[in-house]
């Protein structure tokens, strides 16, 4: 199949720098950028808001007509609303993180996404990150990187992060929440994390943001 617009995909496990690369890359190249784990995340935290617990599947599974997500340019981040409603900070909380895995397991939940994440790409080029981008979403987008680096050092960053946000991390458990949503993410039944098969790797273990921003930059030339 032909696809109007060019794609890139951009998968890869937790904390890999998917969204700080990709939105750099989007920003240079005039790309509109979609992350798609933000949207997982929103569905997450309106079934908090609706009092709803995580395994709730069918009541979280009948809140998805009535919610709307949106994201709006913003520096350093995009911003992310929920009917309306300013989420940007919210969705990352470690309550949201810790049970967007199980959410974003169930069937109908993501059958609902991947339409919507489609739909943003009928109008403009874009870039979009998540788990399943190449392998489901986007099967015929002209770049797929699959981005990696060593627990150690996703966990390292997410621990800067979180001290930059005024917390007080632990890198042993941060470390394991890691894992375990890795774990998770890779062993589900629907659309699984997987490299696809003409995904190229970059690993970003030892490498500067400017330095992986680079490399891809290459890669997308020779695509065009
Ligand atoms: O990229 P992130 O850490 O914000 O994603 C949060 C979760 O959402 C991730 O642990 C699994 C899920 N997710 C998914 O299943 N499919 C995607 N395309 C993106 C995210």
């Amino acid at each position: 199949t032909q696809t109007a617009h060019f794609q890139v995909a951009i998968d890869g496990p937790a904390s890999a720098g998917k969204s700080t690369i990709a939105k750099i890359l989007a920003t240079d190249l005039k790309y509109v950028y979609v992350d798609t784990g933000a949207m997982y995340r929103a569905i997450t935290l309106a079934a908090k808001q609706a009092g709803l617990a995580y395994e709730d599947e069918a009541g979280i599974v009948a809140l998805l007509p009535k919610l709307e997500i949106a994201f709006l340019p913003g520096e350093p981040v995009q911003h992310v609303l929920l009917n309306g409603q300013e989420v940007t900070e919210e969705i990352r909380s470690t309550e949201i993180t810790n049970n967007v895995s199980l959410v974003s397991s169930y069937q109908a939940v993501r059958a609902d996404l991947v339409d919507r994440q489609r739909a943003l790409t009928a109008k403009q080029p874009v870039i979009m990150d998540g788990r399943d981008i190449g392998t489901t979403v986007l099967p015929d987008a002209q770049v797929k990187i699959f981005l990696i680096a060593s627990v150690d050092e996703r966990a390292e960053r997410r621990f800067r992060e979180n001290q930059a946000k005024g917390m007080n991390p632990d890198l042993e458990i941060l470390k394991k929440e890691i894992e375990e949503r890795d774990y998770k993410d890779s062993h589900r039944a629907i659309s699984p994390l997987t490299k696809a098969e003409d995904a190229l790797t970059v690993d970003t273990t030892g490498q500067s943001i400017d330095q992986v921003v680079a490399t891809i930059k290459q890669i997308i030339k020779d695509h065009q």
